[in-house]
């Protein structure tokens, strides 16, 4: 395992405590970050107004979130440190807690399935279904040299359409689909998908005698998953009054209810999805899709469950995690933002099956992070702790001074403004004196 001085190692001990500038110091150091590549990471409108209006319409602004670092993560032998773009507070520290634990007990493992996305071609008023499927299914490679003429680089490449499936639906909406199955390589694909299923819309019509109404990419990217597995010794668990046992026993318990209730499935995966979508939209890649594609994964045994799975064995906590991750290194937003550059100098990513690796590892571990907290002592105390930051700040402290007034107003068991400010007074008069 690295140690903890080593160049791009994860695991940066107290960093949470540093000021801004003293952690942009450690990503000079770690990373190789210039000084232009720090200011764009202070300034988040660095996009500028000219670009942003290329990319929406009746663009009007830029807006701002914070980027915070996922810390501590060992995958597959390598560490990652991990930027996240979220606005809700604990998730940050809550994700890298548990990649501290997990990273004692040899890290996590990862896999990704190759790139391969599913394009869907919509045919209706076919005179007679089974010949239509038959004239598809027997037509296979001229369907897929005309969806690869569309992307002839993606076949170049090494990728591009390989496969087709038709599937049939029968009342009360009697339709076909064609299933253009395309290996997307190193981007998210969606462009090339789409332009691939408008491409090929004509030959299908000829050959079903049909009409082609949808031609547009699945978001429930199933064949293009990625997984993510931890073992974690149940001694390594033990604290704030729970042994071992009694947490890993708590999480089990945990994934059991969201196992078998889709009202607690949903606030299940909204966990695992926190940290997900934060990694996504650090790398400018397209979270809802990558949303959609989880949800109705999910559901994909037509009663919507958990996207983890915990249980106890040989003395240890097993995770596990499983979702589409329909996501690119290339292409898309990856080459307008100039803050995304900078983070992907930081999680140094090789391959879009590497950063679907990575992202499904976040999700494993920020469900840990939740369910942890949930069957010990809740989470209203670490929230406790977060609001009594922001009634310290609300009271003029500045600094250092923040974490130290929140400190002392949840020792003093009274979160309030008034409480705050008598002590910022309390400490002035103590350092004038
Ligand atoms: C809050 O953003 C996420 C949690 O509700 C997740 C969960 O309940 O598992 C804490």
């Amino acid at each position: 395992m690295t140690s903890t001085t080593d160049e791009r190692s994860s695991r940066i001990p107290g960093f949470y405590r540093l000021d801004v500038e003293e952690r942009h110091d450690e990503l000079r150091e770690r990373f190789g970050l210039s000084t232009e590549d720090l200011d764009i990471l202070k300034d988040g409108s660095r996009l500028g107004v000219d670009r942003a209006d290329k990319m929406v319409e009746n663009c009007v602004g830029v807006f701002g979130l914070p980027i915070g670092l996922g810390l501590n993560f060992h995958i597959n032998g390598r560490d990652f440190t991990i930027p996240m773009v979220v606005e809700e507070p604990s998730v940050v520290a809550a994700v890298s807690n548990m990649a501290r634990t997990v990273r004692k007990s040899g890290g996590f493992r990862a896999e990704a399935d190759e790139s391969l996305m599913i394009g869907q071609v919509q045919i209706l008023d076919v005179e007679d279904a089974d010949v239509a499927v038959a004239a598809l299914e027997q037509n296979k490679q001229r369907l897929l040299d005309e969806a690869n003429a569309v992307h002839p680089n993606m076949k170049r490449r090494g990728g591009g359409a390989l496969d087709i499936e038709v599937r049939r639906f029968d009342a009360p909406y009697p339709m076909l689909v064609l299933h253009l199955i395309v290996d997307c390589g190193e981007a998210m694909g969606a462009n090339a998908i789409n332009a691939m299923a408008e491409g090929v819309a004509p030959l299908v019509e000829r050959l079903t005698g049909g009409r082609v109404n949808l031609r547009i990419l699945s978001n429930l990217a199933d064949r293009r998953c990625a997984r993510a597995w931890c073992s974690i010794p149940e001694l390594l668990l033990a604290g704030n009054g729970f042994t071992g046992a009694e947490v890993a026993e708590g999480i089990v318990e945990a994934y059991q209810f969201a196992a078998v209730d889709p009202y607690r499935a949903a606030t299940h995966n909204k966990g695992v999805m926190n940290g997900v979508d934060a990694v996504a939209i650090a790398t400018g890649n397209d979270w809802r899709g990558v949303e959609a594609g989880a949800h109705a994964f999910a559901a994909r045994d037509g009663k919507y469950t958990s996207l983890t799975k915990w249980w106890r064995a040989d003395g240890q906590l097993h995770g596990f995690i499983e979702l589409p991750m329909a996501v690119g290194v290339v292409g898309g937003s990856t080459n307008v933002h100039p803050t995304l550059r900078v983070m992907r100098k930081i999680l140094g990513v090789e391959s879009a099956a590497e950063l679907g690796m990575v992202m499904a590892t976040v999700g494993l571990a920020q469900n840990m992070g939740a369910l942890r907290a949930l069957a010990t002592e809740g989470i209203q105390r670490g929230h406790m702790s977060l609001h009594a930051r922001s009634v310290a700040l609300a009271a003029g402290a500045e600094g250092r001074l923040v974490d130290e007034i929140a400190r002392e107003l949840i020792a003093a068991e009274s979160i309030k403004l008034d409480t705050a400010r008598d002590l910022i007074a309390a400490k002035l008069r103590r350092k004038v004196g």
